[in-house]
């Protein structure tokens, strides 16, 4: 999710001519507004030309009578060129990314970014942070001691040329638009707008200039999507804004009703990717990293199935961790490193199948751990979370721990258990 913006910095000056209230007058109609006054509309925001207010209005009047696709479009273009879009030198690889909605123990982005670099092609990776309770690939990433998410475009550029892949912060310069109407979004009920959604993430992952990019839209309930019509929904409109601005998008829909893997918390789901990155590791996320891999790849999935297994993707990431300033020596003891005070065994009821393993709630404790964030300014534990996860249709024995908890202290311990006693189900 973007972060409220600080500093719209050094964008020029803007002389805006539109009038702003027959602009919201026309949307409130259900009217089609032109590319030229989005356009100006979101280049007098950013330039604090137009106050809050009536950007408000506005987006409150896209929230009830929607945009169309052409509409959608020109918002896309206009937030991703209110900042920098990265430039790379004639005659490079294919660019190309993955765009997750986010889920619960979603971690595939740490394993998939070096596992397509191991192919010919440049992955230009600008990921968010977690907030409310769905994890960020950046606080996964910082758990790895001295990770660096916030290296210059000149400094990704030639880690591209030697790697292949960077993993990045957006900074201030990407898509200053987005992070400011975001932040307005966030405090007048106009997050779940789905042209709105669609501009927002569809700005700042073309912002990357890619070739091809992959979609992860997930349904569930530890998702933003409830439902899959839904999600196919939004999956629909990215692809179609994607394809309007000359990228290949394509995408998969996938489930979150249970947590992805065994793990979730931030130091507790990089040691889940190298065990991936190493060979072993959860079915669920080495198939969601292979389904969305192929996508974008020009390798089969057999070879890409391959590299896991035998160590050059796992190579790829320590390349990746050393060039971003990270400790990889510590990446096998991560669990060392971040240590929480209390594992606590969280144990089957009776014997029998699990029948739940809500991802929401088990997201929602995570939170109470201190492993997410309520607003963007709280810090996170790196520590804390869930491991041992058991996945739905596993069977289990009385007593065998259903998941451990990884706790700082007793009072966040017990104030989750009582949220596990409800995610969980086991029936004999
Ligand atoms: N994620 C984003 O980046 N933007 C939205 O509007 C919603 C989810």
């Amino acid at each position: 999710m973007p972060e409220p913006l600080e500093d719209v910095g050094t964008f020029s000056a803007h002389i805006f001519s539109m009038h702003v209230p027959s602009l919201i007058e026309k949307k409130r109609e259900g009217k089609e507004l032109t590319a030229d006054e989005i356009g100006e509309l979101i280049s007098g925001f950013t330039h604090g030309e137009i106050p809050d207010y009536q950007m408000s209005a506005w987006a409150m009047a896209v929230f009830f009578r929607g945009m169309t696709a052409a509409e959608t479009q020109h918002l896309t273009t206009a937030m991703m060129e209110s900042g920098n879009v990265l430039e790379y030198p004639d005659g490079s690889p294919p660019k190309v990314d993955k765009h997750s909605t986010g889920g619960i123990g979603d971690k595939v982005s740490l394993v998939l970014a070096p596992l397509l670099a191991c192919d010919e092609v440049w992955v230009p990776m600008i990921s968010g942070r977690g907030l409310g309770i769905t994890g960020g690939t950046l606080d996964k990433l910082e758990s790895i001691p001295g990770f660096n998410i916030h290296i210059d475009e000149r400094r990704a550029l030639t880690q591209l040329k030697s790697i292949g892949v960077f993993m990045i912060g957006q900074s201030a310069d990407i898509c200053p638009a987005d992070k400011k109407l975001y932040a307005l979004r966030d405090v007048t009920g106009t997050v779940p707008s789905q042209p709105l959604i669609v501009a927002s993430i569809m700005s700042k992952k073309l912002a990357e200039n890619l070739d091809r990019l992959v979609l992860d839209v997930k349904f569930g309930s530890g998702a933003f999507m409830k439902t899959r019509k839904e999600a196919r929904q939004l999956a629909a409109a990215m692809t179609e804004v994607g394809k309007l601005m000359g990228v290949k998008v394509t995408h998969l829909l996938s489930p979150m009703d249970e947590p992805l893997g065994r793990a979730v918390g931030n130091a507790l789901e990089v040691t889940e990717c190298v065990e991936i990155l190493q060979g072993g590791g959860p079915e669920d996320v080495i198939k969601l990293v292979l389904d969305l891999a192929e996508q974008v790849s020009t390798a089969s999935r057999a070879k890409l199935a391959g590299w896991l297994k035998d160590g050059t993707a796992w190579r790829k990431f320590i390349s990746l961790v050393y060039a971003q300033d990270g400790d990889a020596s510590s990446l096998e003891t991560l669990g060392q490193v971040h240590r929480a005070p209390i594992v606590h065994q969280f144990p089957a009821p009776s014997a029998g199948v699990v029948k739940k393993m809500d991802a929401e709630t088990i997201g929602r404790a995570s939170l109470f751990l201190g492993g997410g964030r309520q607003t963007p300014g709280d810090t996170v534990d790196f520590a804390v979370g869930f491991s041992g996860i058991k996945k739905i249709g596993e069977t289990v024995e009385t007593g065998e721990p259903l998941l451990f908890v990884h706790a700082r202290n007793d009072q966040t311990l017990r104030s989750v258990l009582p949220l596990l006693e409800k995610s969980i189900e086991v029936s004999g």
